[in-house]
């Protein structure tokens, strides 16, 4: 399944596991990479540069493929020595970087130097053609539908998608709602070379979180997600659980700042969260693909099967609708 993102990217199929806070970790990003898709550790999970040089390391131990490591910059509780991070990643010799959270313009010198892909992934056309101009390689675009930070603009992928290809001449991959291959096939109809899943993800044997974690996304469905920080124009869609509605509350009966909320999203608590399987003592992002999951399979057993669905999507049912008669 050759397009333009498998040849940029050297993967076997045009399918990407977007940074992912906590869980974006080695075990992950080498499952998801040996299973012939792209695989992506996050640079941020890691507490130090030095910490995020031992886990490319990691990762190579665990994989011959490629893998890339997300950037995210974000305004953050704790200032991120953002430079240092990037020099792990440089001088470890990272062939593919995907960024999110600001335009990645002050890195692109860097990055580009070391010849190095960059995907910046954005949530809006004009952001995703700035990237373009900037010289990002390609594109992660985010719809409404996403898990973490879809934007204050609120357009879902059945338009931002095409919007998105109609302008730009980069390769595209689309990210936000999809699980399956019939988002999959659905996306690259849209005119996108590929996907980024984040959510589906979560829910594989390899990602690195409680098991009552991955339970929670399959039990739940699509109208389980909480869309948080919206009065403070930073949105953030999350899992709907008992801290979600707290925040929710907060923010819309009592008018609360950020520093009010900080106790109950703070990433430590998240992490926590993640680490003893209390899902009603966190937050995490969780996008509306949660309404499409309903297993928990390896990475390679959840890519083998996307792409074996996928073609026989593309070969039948569609097939059988371009015959004339
Ligand atoms: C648990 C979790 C953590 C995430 N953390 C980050 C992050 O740190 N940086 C980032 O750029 N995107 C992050 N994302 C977003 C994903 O990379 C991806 O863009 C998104 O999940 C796509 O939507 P989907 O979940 O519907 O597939 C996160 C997503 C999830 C589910």
């Amino acid at each position: 399944m050759k397009t333009r993102i498998t040849e940029l990217l050297g993967i076997r199929y045009p399918i990407v596991q977007g940074g992912m806070m906590w869980v974006g970790r080695a075990e992950l990003a080498a499952a998801v990479s040996n299973a012939g898709a792209l695989g992506t550790i996050t640079a941020l999970t890691q507490p130090t540069p030095e910490a995020l040089r031992k886990e490319i390391g990691r990762v190579r131990a665990m994989t011959d493929q490629p893998f890339a490591v997300n950037l995210t910059i974000l305004p953050t509780i704790k200032p991120v020595p953002y430079d240092e991070y990037v020099q792990a990643i440089v001088e470890n010799g990272v062939k593919i970087v995907e960024t999110a959270g600001r335009n990645p313009e002050p890195y692109m010198p860097v990055f580009k130097s070391a010849g190095i892909k960059v995907i910046h992934k954005c949530t809006s056309v004009r952001h995703a053609l700035k990237a373009e101009a900037l010289g990002c390689d390609a594109v992660s675009v985010d719809g409404f539908e996403c898990a973490g930070h879809p934007g204050e603009d609120d357009v879902p992928n059945l338009i931002l998608l095409p919007a998105a290809a109609a302008k730009l001449r980069i390769p595209m991959l689309a990210s936000g709602g999809i699980a399956d291959a019939r988002g999959m096939v659905a996306a690259l109809a849209l005119g996108a070379d590929g996907i980024n899943m984040g959510t589906r993800f979560m829910a594989t044997r390899e990602a690195p979180i409680h098991e009552n974690v991955k339970r929670r996304l399959v039990e739940h469905d699509e109208r389980d997600t909480a869309l948080i920080f919206r009065t403070l124009k930073n949105t953030s869609r999350i899992f709907r659980n008992s801290v979600a509605e707290k925040v929710l509350e907060l923010e819309y009966k009592e008018g609360a700042t950020f520093a009010d909320l900080k106790p109950l999203v703070s990433g430590e608590r998240g992490k926590r969260m993640y680490e003893t399987g209390d899902t009603e003592d966190g937050t995490f992002p969780a996008g509306l693909a949660i309404g499409l999951i309903e297993d928990i399979p390896t990475c390679a057993e959840l890519v083998s099967r996307m792409i074996a669905e996928a073609r026989a999507l593309i070969h039948g049912q569609l097939a059988a609708l371009a015959h004339e008669n």
